[in-house]
């Protein structure tokens, strides 16, 4: 059977992704350099599936060891590529790390998948390359503004690139996955995200607090122009995400449809700080004592998803709602 190869499948999205390929029939080989995802997720990934993946520890910014991996793994049809550094705060640290590792791994990759006559890629990008929105919600039609961080700019330079990479090979087909915020976890508890220490994200900062490593969590900004101030952002399943994955790859097989789509793949709800903290508590039973700070430079107010591309081409539909969304990350957290 012909292979896909997963990028990254020892991270967060990418496991749940490589545990749906699985469910869906596919033939999948993991490739990561562990720089974040951890080996032990593919003993998870064999406990929900029961199926062993071919794993290749490989950094992607070295070329010769990843033509080398794509030889030994032999007929490979397509690509998801989830490989990235991803961490906001850590990318404004350290922006050269976050521009190369990104970039490099991504130019690696295409042109050993060119060289091999592999045409089908999809890429994991961001919400993060609309900036600061102009209209609500958000549609695929949105132009880039300018990025609020070195991750943000290595996420545009990676769709731009790949949009001349169309334009050169007509053969290629790729898919670009934009998404919103993915939280949750598979819900046999295995697996989820390992967020790092320096996590700016809401959710996994609500977590530490749940979990008694933080006393309390702070609200960056009540005095935004949303109903009760604090910032508003769009939640989306982590297996609806890995799902849109399977798809997009399906569609991409289907030679007849554009030699590039790129899709938001967000609930197309937006929950407030707030809001998410009292259903966070709600849902799980655990209280969140909070206190405002000021806001972040560069935080929009508000933003989220049009998805409506997704679900009418490639009959995508978020299935999770905040229940199970906040149920499944305590339930990974308590782990
Ligand atoms: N999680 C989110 O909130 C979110 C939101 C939007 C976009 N994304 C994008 O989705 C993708 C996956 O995100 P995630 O949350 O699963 O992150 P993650 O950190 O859990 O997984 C990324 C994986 O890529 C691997 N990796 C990084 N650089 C590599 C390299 N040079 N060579 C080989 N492997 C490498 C890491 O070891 C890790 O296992 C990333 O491209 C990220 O930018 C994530």
């Amino acid at each position: 059977m012909s292979k896909i190869v997963v990028t990254g499948g020892c991270g967060y999205i990418g496991s749940h992704t490589i545990v749906d390929l699985i469910q869906n029939g596919f033939d999948v080989v993991c490739l990561d350099n562990l720089v974040r995802g951890k080996r032990s997720q593919l003993d998870c990934i064999r406990a929900i599936t029961g199926v062993e993946i071919p794993f290749y520890e490989v950094d992607m910014c070295d070329r010769a060891a990843l033509s080398s991996a794509f030889e030994a793994i032999g007929s490979v049809v397509g690509v998801i590529h989830f490989a990235a550094l991803k961490s906001v705060p850590e990318s404004v640290e350290k922006p050269e790390w976050y521009m190369q590792n990104n970039m490099l791994a991504l130019q690696n990759l295409v042109e050993t998948m060119l060289a091999k006559q592999i045409h089908h890629l999809v890429f994991s990008s961001s919400c993060a390359v609309y900036g600061n929105p102009a209209v609500l919600p958000v549609t695929e039609e949105c132009p880039f503004s300018a990025p609020t961080s070195p991750y943000a700019a290595s996420k545009q330079a990676g769709e731009l690139f790949l949009k001349q990479v169309i334009t050169q090979n007509a053969a290629f087909h790729c898919s670009i996955l934009r998404y919103f915020n993915p939280i949750g976890a598979h819900p046999s508890g295995l697996i989820g995200e390992n967020p790092d220490s320096a996590t700016t994200n809401l959710l996994p900062l609500i977590l530490k607090v749940a979990m008694g490593e933080q006393p309390c969590l702070f609200v960056n900004g009540d005095d935004y122009e949303t109903p009760d101030g604090t910032a508003i952002r769009d939640y989306v399943h982590v297996c609806d995400v890995a799902h849109a994955h399977v798809l997009a790859y399906k569609a991409l097989l289907d030679s007849s449809k554009k030699t590039l789509q790129i899709y938001n793949l967000g609930s197309e709800k937006g929950y407030s700080v707030l809001e998410m903290i009292h259903a966070f508590e709600a849902v799980n039973g655990v209280k969140i004592p909070y206190q405002v700070s000021k806001r972040r430079a560069g935080d929009p107010a508000a933003i989220y998803a049009d998805a409506s591309k997704a679900k009418k081409d490639l009959n995508w539909l978020p299935l999770n709602g905040l229940i199970e969304m906040l149920g499944t990350a305590w339930q990974w957290a308590k782990k």
